[in-house]
């Protein structure tokens, strides 16, 4: 199921041809080896956040081969990344991909489940993107919230999750607990005192926080 009809989705998508052959190889890479990445849309939409914000430091949680990373650092080239993945295959991926980017210096790929290198994690960020294990936003948030700082922006991706989440039952049994756990996500933000939140619908659906 499609939040945005698909003739529309594929219509944006078709609209720019890709010119730059480190993200053409990455994408090659991904669709190949199933490892999802942030579809362009998404990626246009972080891209302007990040020249808007610009960010000093960025946290990433789920970084796949790097894809999001280099697009965001390439936005705004003074900010600092650090991101984490806990897949290995994943995290060798990326540190190559970035060393061929030559950003190595600024974006730092952490090899860990976030649950753990969030507990570590004592800098500030004025912009956190979490893309990562989505029945587990919640625990991201509190582990990382104090991390923002005044003025920050939290991304979430999928938050929609195909659009599941926004139905009062959910015939995929077996993704209960993460539409459960996402809305759960959706209403702590949505109502929460210190944020002032925008769920946009596009792709699988983005939270934007921005840190009162
Ligand atoms: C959707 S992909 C990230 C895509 C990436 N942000 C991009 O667009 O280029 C999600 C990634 O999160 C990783 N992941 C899942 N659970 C995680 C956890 N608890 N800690 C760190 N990484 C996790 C997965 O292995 C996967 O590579």
């Amino acid at each position: 199921m499609e939040i945005v009809a698909s003739f529309v989705s594929d219509y944006i998508r078709n609209l720019e041809k890709s010119t730059d052959s480190l993200l053409i190889e990455m994408e090659d890479y991904a669709l190949k080896n199933k490892v999802p990445i942030i579809e362009v849309e998404v990626a246009r939409f972080l891209e302007i956040l990040v020249k808007l914000k610009k960010p000093k430091r960025i946290l990433e949680i789920g970084t796949a081969i790097g894809y999001s990373s280099i697009i965001m650092h390439r936005a705004y080239p003074k900010s600092k990344i650090t991101t984490i993945e806990i897949d290995e295959k994943n995290f060798l991926k990326a540190k190559e991909f970035i060393k061929k980017s030559n950003y190595t210096k600024n974006i730092d790929v952490i090899f860990a489940d976030a649950n753990d290198a969030l507990e570590f994690i004592k800098a500030d960020y004025d912009m956190i993107f979490m893309d990562a294990a989505k029945g587990q936003y919640i625990n991201f948030f509190e582990k990382s919230v104090e991390r923002l700082t005044k003025g920050g922006i939290l991304v979430s991706d999928n938050i929609l999750f195909r659009g599941l989440v926004a139905k009062e039952k959910n015939n995929v049994r077996r993704k209960n607990t993460i539409v459960k756990r996402l809305k759960e996500f959706l209403n702590m933000i949505t109502n929460s005192e210190i944020f002032s939140t925008t769920i946009v619908p596009i792709d699988d659906g983005m939270a934007i926080c921005y840190k009162k």
